[in-house]
């Protein structure tokens, strides 16, 4: 069984899904790994490292992917509407596994069932206690959260801790965290570790323990709805419009206080809910700071733009993209062993080959497409 690593050929992809450490994992099961020339150098893993690791390099794509079982990719492939169609070198019956995007690339959920791969989607895996070692999202917004904190150290002109010096007393920097799932605890922690004064936010009362016990303190509106604020699945649900005008006026009180905000809230399958409007931007002093780890999805400041820092009323706004790609080797590093534990968990040793076992809704969420088919149930019928 060969798999393959192709490049990343998405712009702002600087992850790869492949490490040398990993390589040598999957040979320890059986497999033979090969890679496309140059697929880990943004991530700072090389070619020599890789074939060190036992890997071979193959310098083209279409040879590299026209014998792999098994591709893995951090993005979904390129299409035929794009500059190079790697789905096309997909041999049938090959099975496909990345971050494919599937809610905003559902042509190309069709192309994977018409050219017989078995396309399988790490964000839609299940968030439950088994799969805790395969969660993608967790695994990168946590490093997301972190690099925010770092991003808004960068364009703030003071410094986060406070200082003691023969010179005078520097305040330490109060530091708001919007949203307080896996990538805004990790900004409190972060935030908390560079010294400032920090705060958060959610709509889920559940995360109060977790953020006080990071040494932040907890502030929101919490009423009737709230005991309702979260799914099953532990995620956010849309709040109604009375609870977003009592939300704003205790967010306009907050923000005015506020050195550097983080904004981290969302939605799974919805737009962003906006947080800060332009009124209370206006609110915070010169110099303040606000990065939007939301903005691609379209952000929690109304003011952020994707892949822009914007100046407005003396505030900056940070609105990079793929935060998680900013930190490109420990995102590989996490990524790659979330894969790796995913293949571990559905190969079989003894047969030497992967078992797709659909009684197991590890299974069920994360594959789109199988034999000819889309056989997600949130698809099913685009097919
Ligand atoms: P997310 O990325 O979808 O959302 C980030 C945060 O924004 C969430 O805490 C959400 O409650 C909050 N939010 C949404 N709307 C908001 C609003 N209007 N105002 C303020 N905050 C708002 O969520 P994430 O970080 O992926 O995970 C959420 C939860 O999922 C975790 O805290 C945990 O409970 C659960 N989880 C469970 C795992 C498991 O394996 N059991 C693994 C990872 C997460």
């Amino acid at each position: 069984m060969k798999i393959a690593l192709p490049k990343e050929r998405r712009p702002y992809e600087y992850r790869v899904a492949v490490t040398p450490d990993m390589v040598k994992k999957y040979q320890a099961l059986g497999f033979s790994v090969a890679i496309e020339a140059g697929a880990g150098k943004d991530a700072m893993f090389s070619d020599e490292m890789y074939k060190a690791a036992g890997a071979s390099i193959v310098p083209d794509a279409a040879e590299l992917l026209k014998d792999a079982n098994i591709v893995l990719k951090v993005q979904r492939p390129m299409n035929d509407t794009e500059s190079i169609d790697e789905i096309s070198m997909l041999k049938s019956g090959a099975i496909l596994i990345g971050m494919l995007n599937p809610y905003n690339s559902r042509k190309d959920i069709e192309k994977y069932a018409e050219a017989s791969i078995t396309a399988m989607t790490m964000e839609f895996m299940p968030r439950i206690t088994r799969a805790q070692e395969m969660d993608v999202l967790s695994s990168q917004s946590n490093l997301a959260g972190y690099k925010a904190v770092l991003d808004a150290a960068e364009h703030f002109g003071k410094v986060i801790p406070m200082m003691m010096t023969a010179a005078g007393t520097i305040v330490p920097a109060r530091i708001f965290v919007m949203g307080a799932g896996v990538a805004g605890l990790q900004a409190i922690a972060t935030a908390r570790r560079l010294g400032a004064v920090v705060s958060a936010t959610d709509v889920r009362p559940s995360v109060k323990e977790q953020v006080e016990s990071l040494g932040a303190a907890f502030v929101m509106v919490e009423n009737e709805e709230t005991k309702e604020a979260e799914t099953s699945g532990g995620y956010a649900k849309e709040m109604s419009e009375g609870y977003k005008i009592a939300q704003a006026q205790l967010i306009a009180e907050t923000i005015k206080k506020q050195d550097i905000i983080i904004c981290t809230a969302l939605i799974p399958g919805r737009a962003a809910p906006i947080l800060v409007n332009e009124e209370m931007v206006k609110t915070m002093k010169p110099g303040s700071v606000i990065v939007d780890l939301a903005v691609e999805q379209g952000g929690n400041c109304a003011l952020s733009e994707v892949g822009q820092v914007v100046e407005a009323h003396g505030v900056k706004i940070v609105g990079h993209r793929n935060m998680p790609s900013r930190v490109p080797t420990d995102a590989s590093a996490l990524y790659a062993r979330n894969l790796y534990n995913f293949i571990a968990a559905i190969f079989d040793k003894e047969t030497g080959k992967i078992v797709l076992d659909w009684n197991d809704e590890i299974i069920r969420e994360v594959t789109l497409t199988h034999q000819g088919s889309i056989v997600h149930s949130k698809f099913v019928s685009a097919g």
